[in-house]
C-alpha cells in the first residue's frame, strides 16, 4: 500500500489540487448515498486530528449536511471539499465510509484502495465478492474482535448500538402520553411508567440507563445471566426466566434457547406486558432471525396507549406485530419498527463513529506519517481485515483469547463453582494456592524477624499497619471498579475519626495532669472543625454519588 501511495498522489492531481506537498495518504469521505442515512463517516473535529496523523482528508460536497457538518467546518478543518462523488473515490487512497457500498459505488474503486466501513460480510457475500474483484483492501469495523480490550476504542458497534439504545427511549417517550417519572403535583399524583427492556445488551443497556435517568421504573430481561449485574448498575431490575439454561453461545453472543427455556419465557414476557408501560426490545442472536418474544396476544394485553420500540426491526423484529421502518397502533399499542434509530441521532452518531475510525487510524499508521500499514499478525487489524489487495481474508482465525474461554465453558454448573471459590478458577487454581501459601510463609518469616529485633512499640505500630494494609486490600478488590470512587469519598470520610483525638485533647473532662496548654486546645478545636467538614461532606458526596447508581 505504502508503495502505491505516491503514484496515488501523482493520478490524485487531477480530482484534487494540492494546496501544499503532502507526503501522507488521502482519505476520502463520500456522501452516503443509503436512503435516509444521515451520518458521516469523519467530522470536522476528528479531520484535524487525521490531518495531524500525516494524513490529508477530502470530503465530497454535502456529505456532512445532515449531521449539522457544513463543508465550510471541513474546510476549517483542514479538509478539501470535492464536488463529485468520482472525484473523491479516484482521488483518495483510503474510504471511510458508514453503509456498506452500493454496486456505483464499488464500480468507483480501483485496485490498491483501502475501505473501512461497516461491511457485514456475512450477509453480503455478493458485495465481498464484488470488493476482492477490484482488488482492494476492506476493513469491515463490525467484524472487529470485541473480546479483545485494546479494541474497544475501535469499536463502532457498542458505540452506535448506545445510540441507537438512547434513542429508543426518546421514540418510546415521544409516542407515550404519559411522564416518564412519578410526581406528585397540586393536580394530582402521576405514577412512573414502567418499562421493560427485552435484551440486555449494548443497546439495551443504553436503553435501561436512559428510561432509569428519565425517572421510569425499569425491568429487564435476557437469556445470558451474567448481564444481570449490569442491569442492576444502571438502575434496572433484572427479571428471571423460571428456568435454568445458561445462554451464553460463545464470544460474548446469545444462542438459540431450548423449547422449555422459551415457553417459561413467554409466559414471564405476557405477564410482564400485562403490567409494562413501555417495551423496549434489542434481543438478537448473530446470524439468525431476531427472536419472536413478543405475540400478538402479548400486545393485546398491554394498557391501551402503550408503546413497543422493536429495534431488532431490520433483523425480523422481536415483536409479531412490527412493521419495519414504520409506526403502526395495533389494539391501542403503538409500534415504532424504525431501522434508523442511529441516523436519527447523526451528529452525535458521526462523532462517536469518526472517533472509532480515527482510533483505528492511530492503529494503522503507527508511525504518523500518513502511510497505513495493514498488519495482519496484529489481532485487531486481523480481525476486521476482510479483504487484503484483492483475497478474501474473512472469517479470521479464532482470536488467541477466545480459546481459552470456549474450553472452560463446558459445564453449566462450572460458573457458578468457579463464584463459590471466588477466583478464575481452572487448571491454575492449585498454582494459584500454593502461590499464595509461599507469600503467606515468606510474610510470615519477615514479620517474625522484624518482631525479634525491632522494639516493641514499632512493633504494635507496624500489626496496626500491617492489618490496615491487609483491610484495604480486601476493601477494594470486593468492591466493583465502577464503585471506588464513593468508596474513596467514604473512607475519607471515615478517616475523620482522627476527630476523636483532637476531642481528647480539648475535652473538659481530661485529668489535670494530662491537660494540654491552650495553644493545644486551640489547635485541637481548629482540627475538629476541619475534620467534621471533612467527615459530614466526605458522607454527603458518598451518598450523592451512591445516588447516581440507584434509581
Ligand atoms: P447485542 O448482540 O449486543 O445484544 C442483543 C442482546 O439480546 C444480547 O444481550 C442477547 O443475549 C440478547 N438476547 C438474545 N436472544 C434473547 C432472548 N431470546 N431473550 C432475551 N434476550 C435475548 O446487540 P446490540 O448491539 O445491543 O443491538 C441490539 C439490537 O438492536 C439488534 O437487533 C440490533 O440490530 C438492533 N439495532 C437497531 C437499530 C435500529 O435503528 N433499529 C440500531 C442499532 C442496533
Amino acid at each position: 500500500m505504502q508503495a502505491g501511495a505516491t503514484t496515488q498522489e501523482t493520478s490524485n492531481q487531477t480530482a484534487v489540487p494540492p494546496s501544499s506537498i503532502h507526503t501522507g495518504q488521502r482519505i476520502g469521505v463520500p456522501r452516503e448515498t443509503f436512503p435516509d442515512e444521515k451520518r458521516v463517516a469523519t467530522v470536522p473535529e476528528v479531520v484535524e486530528k487525521l490531518i495531524k496523523l500525516g494524513f490529508s482528508v477530502a470530503v465530497e460536497s454535502g456529505a456532512g449536511d445532515a449531521a449539522n457538518c457544513s463543508d465550510d467546518t471541513y474546510r476549517a478543518a483542514g479538509a478539501t471539499v470535492l464536488d463529485s462523488a468520482a472525484a473523491l473515490w479516484s482521488g483518495s487512497d483510503i474510504v471511510f465510509k458508514v453503509r456498506p457500498p452500493s454496486a456505483d459505488e464499488v464500480a468507483l474503486m480501483r485496485e490498491g484502495q483501502i475501505l473501512i466501513g461497516f461491511i457485514w460480510p456475512a450477509q453480503n457475500p455478493d458485495l465481498m465478492q464484488q470488493l476482492a474483484a477490484k482488488k482492494v483492501t476492506v476493513l469491515a469495523i463490525d467484524a472487529l474482535p470485541r473480546m479483545l480490550s485494546r479494541a474497544q476504542k475501535m469499536d463502532a458497534l457498542t458505540s452506535q448500538a448506545g445510540v441507537a439504545g438512547y434513542r429508543a427511549v426518546i421514540e418510546a417517550a415521544n409516542a407515550f402520553g404519559r411522564f416518564f417519572n412519578g410526581q406528585i403535583t397540586a393536580a394530582g399524583k402521576v405514577p412512573p411508567a414502567k418499562v421493560f427492556i427485552a435484551g440486555a445488551g449494548v443497546a439495551g443497556l443504553a436503553a435501561i440507563g436512559t428510561a432509569a435517568g428519565l425517572g421510569a421504573i425499569v425491568r429487564a430481561n435476557d437469556t445470558r445471566a451474567e448481564v444481570a449485574d449490569q442491569v442492576v448498575s444502571l438502575g434496572g431490575e433484572f427479571v428471571k426466566v423460571d428456568y435454568e439454561e445458561e445462554g451464553s453461545g460463545g464470544g460474548g453472543y446469545a444462542k438459540v434457547m431450548s423449547e422449555g427455556f422459551q415457553q417459561a419465557q413467554r409466559a414471564m414476557y405476557a405477564k410482564q406486558a400485562r403490567e409494562v408501560d413501555i417495551i423496549i426490545t434489542t434481543a438478537l442472536i448473530p446470524g439468525k432471525p431476531a427472536p419472536k418474544l413478543i405475540t400478538a396476544e402479548m400486545v393485546q394485553s398491554m394498557k391501551p396507549g402503550s408503546v413497543i420500540v422493536d429495534m431488532a426491526a431490520e433483523q425480523g423484529g422481536n415483536c409479531e406485530l412490527t412493521e419495519p421502518g414504520r409506526v403502526v397502533v395495533k389494539h391501542g399499542v403503538t409500534i415504532v419498527g424504525y431501522t434508523d434509530l442511529v441516523s436519527r441521532l447523526a451528529k452525535q452518531s458521526s462523532t462517536l463513529y469518526s472517533t472509532n475510525l480515527f482510533r483505528l487510524s492511530e492503529e494503522l499508521c503507527k508511525t504518523k506519517d500518513g502511510l497505513v500499514n495493514v498488519n495482519m499478525e496484529d489481532d485487531a487489524i486481523r480481525g476486521l481485515t476482510v479483504i487484503k489487495n484483492g483475497e478474501v481474508t474473512w472469517p479470521p482465525p479464532a482470536p488467541k483469547l477466545a480459546v481459552a474461554p470456549a474450553a472452560a465453558a463446558k459445564p453449566v454448573a462450572a460458573p457458578a463453582a468457579k463464584k463459590a471459590h471466588g477466583h478464575g478458577g481452572g487448571d491454575s487454581e492449585p498454582m494459584a494456592g500454593s502461590k499464595l501459601a509461599i507469600v503467606f510463609g515468606v510474610a510470615a518469616a519477615l514479620f517474625w524477624l522484624i518482631g525479634a529485633s525491632a522494639p516493641p512499640a514499632f512493633l504494635s505500630h507496624f500489626t496496626v499497619f500491617v492489618l490496615a494494609c491487609f483491610v484495604g486490600y480486601m476493601v477494594v478488590w470486593n468492591v466493583k471498579p465502577a464503585l471506588h470512587t464513593p468508596l474513596m469519598s467514604v473512607t475519607n470520610a471515615i478517616s475523620s475519626i482522627i476527630a476523636i483525638g483532637a476531642l481528647v485533647q480539648v475535652s473538659p473532662w481530661s485529668s489535670a495532669v494530662d491537660r494540654p496548654n491552650d495553644m493545644i486546645s486551640w489547635v485541637a478545636a481548629a482540627a475538629i472543625v476541619l475534620t467534621a467538614i471533612n467527615m459530614f461532606g466526605g458522607f454527603a458526596v458518598t451518598q450523592r454519588m451512591l445516588a447516581m447508581f440507584r434509581k
